[in-house]
């Protein structure tokens, strides 16, 4: 009893940036871990690495708008604060950080990143905006938090891209990757499962396992556009989807590769509506 506590007591839940300029008055070395809530054990490793690594960690919740290109889809975003709050006080955080739309936007700096052409490719082709917007929030999270260290996972690798090199350009902070937790099926943990029918989450799974020993069977070819296009025509035939995209593309630079080392294959497909990404 005392030592669950303990642990409350320790958590400071900060609303808006009054409440977050006070507490991190004199705090160094801190470690920030963006999310939008609906917390799972994905993210959760992003957090206990910062713990680890970091003498405080922060943890921002908050379900940015301007980053879903699909009303519907921001609206049905999972929510689940109180459950969420519980797991951070249980991993002992020390920060949240809860702003409201109006504190993060209210803002008029002029921070707009536009994407270049040859970055718009994957989910950038398809989610036209969502990369502008996550980068724009993540630059006043960033500005307001000022952290020593940022935590990202490899799920959503493209993101992680484009954020370390966009932030690069006016802050110092150091944005740190982390693998990928996967499922006992091998299904790459998001807050999105949560959308899924329970036989639209097991076919997920299968899609995983059959990409991991499709890229460890991997070898060289002439092209590897084709044989991914043909990858992608299988896939689809035998689990009955649309794919948006299923390609192979180097780790440094997102360019198509033609190199198996270095590289990775990127896949977004949509099961009844709920779109998932991974990469392999
Ligand atoms: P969200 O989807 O909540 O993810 C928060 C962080 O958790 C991201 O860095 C994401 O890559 C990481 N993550 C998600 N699933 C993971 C998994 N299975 N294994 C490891 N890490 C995982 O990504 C966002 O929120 C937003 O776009 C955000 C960066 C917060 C900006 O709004």
């Amino acid at each position: 009893m005392f030592y669950l506590l303990k642990s409350f007591i320790q958590m400071k839940i900060l609303l808006n940036n009054s409440d977050l300029n006070e507490a991190l008055y004199g705090v160094s070395d801190l470690g920030f871990v963006p999310t939008m809530g609906s917390l799972h054990k994905g993210h959760i490793s992003l957090i206990k690495k910062s713990l680890k690594e970091c003498n405080k960690t922060i943890v921002s919740i908050f379900v940015n708008p301007t980053q879903f290109n699909n009303k519907n889809d921001y609206k049905k975003y999972p929510r689940n604060k109180s459950r969420d709050l519980l797991i951070l006080k249980r991993l002992k955080v020390n920060f949240v950080y809860l702003p409201s739309e109006k504190h993060v936007y209210k803002s008029k700096l002029k921070i707009r990143s536009k994407l270049t052409k040859k970055e718009k490719v994957l989910c950038a082709q398809f989610r036209k905006g969502h990369f502008e917007g996550v980068i724009n929030v993540m630059k006043r999270l960033t500005m307001t938090i000022k952290p020593s260290k940022i935590f990202m996972g490899e799920k959503d690798f493209q993101q992680f891209f484009l954020v370390k090199k966009y932030l690069k350009k006016f802050i110092k902070t150091k944005v740190i990757s982390c693998d990928t937790v996967r499922d006992a099926n091998k299904l790459a943990l998001s807050s999105r499962n949560l959308l899924l029918k329970n036989t639209d989450y097991k076919l997920a799974g299968k899609i995983a396992q059959n990409l991991i020993s499709f890229k460890k069977k991997l070898k060289r070819v002439n092209s590897f556009k084709k044989l991914m296009l043909s990858k992608k025509k299988e896939l689809e035939k035998i689990y009955d989807i649309n794919i948006e995209y299923l390609e192979f593309r180097n780790k440094k630079n997102l360019n198509l590769s033609s190199k198996i080392k270095g590289s990775k294959i990127f896949i977004a497909y949509n099961l009844d509506n709920v779109r998932l990404i991974d990469n392999f």
